[in-house]
């Protein structure tokens, strides 16, 4: 078999651009070099680069996250270089970025999210009206950023307006959710027409954080990580339906990894990621590992569904 040739991007403009590089690496050294020759990108400098190399580039693999990268930005400029790509295109990619759109589309699928309420920058918050809606604690976040930045948990409504102030420093608009108390659980899923859903992967960040936040999400050892979660098979049926139905409802492609609360039979959806850390040991590797895949199988995997998608949009004619 002729070998493909693979871009691989990683690194980027986003705060996440060490996240990105770390992963970039551990994708290299994962890709079985008897089936590839790989090409490396960081968009912070290379773009000129990959767009003359554009030609001879069977397959990109994008391992960036967060804005300029999982946002749809790539994705388009691949689109127009007609590079195939692993993963969701320019739709899902926007779409699944912005956590404010998705709830919206998750609502209509019919899915769980928590109650939540929207604050755009300049206008004022009535602290005690939001805190008798939604009750105590809450959730504080941009509506636009990964890795929990500008994240908080409010126990207090004095704290209120600091969060909401800190969260709309990363974009024009924030949510306040209600904190939801459960069992923190995220379902990977794999494929483009035919969708299989991963083994769930029960997420308990250690005591030291309050959630699930940057240093519990990138510190070894900080979170403990049990695949398959500990819940029944009715349960996981049903939160891993609800991944399948958040990866379409979202546009997704290929594959997506979605986060969500189990709380007394409810499945609360918090996000869906197009880009899902991809080291060896991130969340959705290690998932794809349970189902019997190996990284390197994954990788293997992902670029196929990527090249079938691309192959399926020029032929529609
Ligand atoms: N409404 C909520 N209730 C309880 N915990 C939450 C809620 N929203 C977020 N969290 C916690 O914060 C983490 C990050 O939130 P998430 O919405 O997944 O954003 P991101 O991972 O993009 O920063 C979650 O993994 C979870 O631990
Ligand atoms: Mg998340």
């Amino acid at each position: 078999m002729k070998k493909k040739t693979i871009a691989l991007i990683s690194g980027g403009i986003s705060s996440e651009r060490e996240v990105s590089l770390n992963s970039g690496k551990q994708v290299y050294d994962a890709l079985d070099k008897t089936r590839y020759d790989i090409l490396t990108y960081d968009p912070k400098t290379d773009i000129p680069r990959l767009v003359s190399d554009a030609g001879r580039i069977d397959c990109a693999l994008i391992i960036l996250h967060g804005p300029y990268g999982e946002d749809g930005t790539v994705q388009g400029l691949l689109d127009l270089l007609d590079i195939p790509y692993q993963g969701a295109g320019v739709l899902g990619s926007a779409v699944s970025m912005n956590k404010l759109l998705s709830k919206h589309l998750y609502e209509r699928a019919g899915l769980a999210v928590p109650p939540y309420v929207v604050v755009r920058r300049g206008e004022s918050i009535d602290g005690s009206r939001i805190v008798s809606q939604l009750g105590l604690p809450l959730v504080v976040k941009p509506v636009e950023t990964g890795s929990s930045v500008g994240m908080s948990i409010v126990r207090a409504e004095a704290t209120l307006a600091a969060a909401v102030e800190k969260a709309l420093e990363f974009g024009t608009t924030a949510m306040i959710e209600a904190y939801i108390t459960g069992t923190e659980i995220t379902c990977g899923v794999l494929g483009n027409q035919d969708l299989e859903a991963l083994p769930l992967i029960e997420i308990i960040p250690g005591k030291d954080h309050e959630f699930f936040d940057y240093e519990a999400k990138y510190q070894p050892g900080a979170t403990q990580e049990i695949c398959p979660a500990r819940i029944d098979a009715q349960l996981t049926q049903k939160a891993q339906a609800c991944a399948l139905s958040a990866h379409t409802a979202l546009y997704c492609q290929g594959y997506s990894r979605t986060d969500m609360i189990l709380k007394d039979g409810t499945c609360f959806v918090l996000e869906t990621n197009t880009i899902p850390g991809m080291t060896a040991t991130s969340l959705f590797p290690q998932s794809a590992q349970a189902a019997g895949l190996s990284f390197g199988q994954l990788l293997d995997r992902l670029i196929e569904l990527g090249i079938e998608v691309r192959r399926r949009q020029t032929t529609r004619g």
